[in-house]
This record gives structure tokens, sequence and C-alpha cells, in this order.
């Protein structure tokens, strides 16, 4: 095949997720912690749009601070374009250009999107060819949540989330996002999760390290019912991310007052997620939000992973 074969650019977009459970074990030595979580690819979007060049770089787009989001090494679309370049033998080199929607550190894993995202975009301007499993064990190596934004859908999380097997869903569910402007860092929460652990006595001998997902949190989602979802949705991260923010109890609050079924932190926050009855729920929810001041997106969920838009 000659170069000539190969796009100039290619545009791939990948969704951020909330965890609609997220249960959380013992840390294990590596650090991370035993997770039995279930994802939900939501309608926020990172898109990532890749062209060649001989060297490697990142642009971002779409953030109010532009210094929250590094262009370097710390990038994880960065470090998930030179994996695949190192991967596969490739010698050039490409530039990122990021377009953020998901909101920065907070908690819907649009990080690993753009990783997610890049390394879908990298592999079809490249023409590595890799393949779908492949693809897998790179992003489960870039983080614990890379893997569930390159397939999307409703998914069951095991290990440190990584494991990912697929849970039936049935028809829409509405989601009312709050973002905050300030992010949390993930490290610090699972941190903060430890030593309030430790100090109330709770799981500090023996924590497991191994969970599972309760049973009528799949049982709600195959029904469709999000009012059984809303029974049941959970996440161990949300007392710690209260601990550090106890402001977001008002926005959880408001959210319920306002009609939402259920309201969570997503993943180790501060976006907080309302799960509403219907889309002309969610569009009252988010309207009462706004009306009160907070920032809040309507969007819906499952839909699919990192998938390519155009090249
Ligand atoms: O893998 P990822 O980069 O998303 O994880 C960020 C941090 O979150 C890790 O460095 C770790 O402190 C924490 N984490 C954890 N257990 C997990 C996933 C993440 O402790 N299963």
């Amino acid at each position: 095949m000659s170069l000539a074969a190969f796009p100039e650019a290619v545009h791939v977009r990948a969704p951020g997720k909330i965890n609609v459970y997220l249960g959380v074990g013992g840390r294990h030595e590596d650090g991370y912690h035993a997770l039995a979580t279930v994802f939900q690819a939501v309608s926020l979007y990172e898109d990532v749009i890749a062209r060649d060049a001989d060297d490697f770089s990142v642009s971002v787009v779409g953030v109010a601070d532009p210094d929250t989001v590094p262009v370097d090494d710390r990038n994880l679309a960065m470090r998930a374009a030179k994996m695949l370049a190192s991967a596969t033998g490739y010698t050039g080199g490409v530039h990122l250009e990021l377009r953020k929607s998901v909101p920065v550190a907070g908690g819907m894993g649009g990080g690993s999107a753009d990783a997610a995202a890049a390394l879908v975009a990298c592999d079809a301007l490249w023409g590595t060819g890799v393949s779908p499993h492949r693809l897998h064990e790179l992003a489960a190596r870039l983080g614990a949540d890379v893997p569930f934004a390159l397939h999307g859908g409703t998914a069951v999380g095991t290990g440190r989330g990584d494991q990912l097997n697929p849970a039936l869903a049935r028809g829409r569910f509405d989601w009312v996002l709050v973002p905050s402007e300030e992010g949390l860092s993930t490290p610090e929460i699972y941190a903060r999760l430890d030593t309030h652990r430790a100090e109330n006595g709770a799981l500090a001998d023996d924590p497991p390290l191994s969970l599972d997902v309760p049973i009528p949190v799949l049982q709600a989602l195959r029904a469709g019912d999000p009012h059984s979802l809303a029974a049941c949705m959970f996440n161990d991260l949300e007392v710690p991310a209260l601990l550090e923010r106890p402001a977001l109890d008002d926005i959880i609050t408001e959210g319920l007052h306002a009609g939402a079924l259920s309201g969570i932190v997503s993943g180790s926050g501060p976006t907080v997620a309302f799960l509403c009855e219907t889309p002309e729920s969610a569009q009252y929810v988010q309207a009462e939000l706004e009306a009160a001041g907070r920032t809040a997106l309507h969007v819906h969920g499952p839909v699919s992973g990192a998938r390519i838009i155009s090249a």
C-alpha cells in the first residue's frame, strides 16, 4: 500500500462516563484499589483530531483555563500516541488537537476518553492496523478507565476497573450533570477514602480485594427502569469527595428538590450526576438548576465508545 492511501487527518469522538455504581475494596501493592463498578457512556464527548507530524504535540480547545490540561508527557493522549508508536515500531509523530467537552478533572473520564480517541485516531492515521484486543491492552496500561472509553455502552468493570464485561441495558437513561469549576484529584480522593476508612475502623484490617456489582443494579439496567436504578445507585468515593468539597451536598439536594430520581457524585467527582425519569423531566431539572445559577447539562446514555467520525 502506498503512503498516499493514509489520511492526512483523522477525527475520533469518545464519550465521557458516569459510574452508576462504584464499590471500592482494598488497595493492591501497586497502589490501585479493587473495584466493582458499572460505567455508562453518556452523550458528552471529547473530539480528537490527529494530523500527521514529525514530532509529538498536543493542543487543547474548549477549556476555560488552559493551564488545567498539560500538553506535555503528562497528557494521557500524548502518552497514548507515543505508546502506540513504540508498540508498532512507527517512527513518525502526530499532532493531536483535543476538543474538550467533558469537564476537566471532573470524575467523568475526560482524559481517559482523550487517550482512547488518540489510540484509535493514530492507528487509523498511521495505518498500523492494531487489533481490538491489542488496543484494549494498550488502553489498560494507560489508565483504569481508558478501556471503557474505547468500548462505550454500559459495562461492568472489575479488577482496577479495566476488566470489562458488557452489561445489558435497555432503552435510554436521562441524566443531568452539574460540573464544578474546579476539579478534584482522583489519587487524592482514593487516599482520602483510605484515611477515612482507617479512622473509622471500617475495612482497615481486611479490605476485600475482589468485589461484585450488586444484582439489583444489573437488573435495573436490564429492565431499563430508572426508578429501580435510582434506588441502587451508589459510589464509595462520594464520602471522600463530599469531605473534600462539602458544597457538593447542596447541589445534590437542589437536584433532588427539582425532581431528579437520584443524585450521585460521578467517579471521584466533583461532577454530580442526576438520574431523571424521562427526557422531559431531565429538561425540567436542568432548567431549575440553571435558574438556581448552576451549570447543568442534559445528556443520555448509553452511547457508543471511541469511533472514527472522519478520516
Ligand atoms: O488509572 P487512572 O490514571 O485513572 O487512576 C488515577 C489514580 O486513581 C491512580 O493513580 C490511583 O491513585 C487511583 N485509582 C485507584 N484504584 C483504581 C483506579 C484508580 O486507587 N482502581
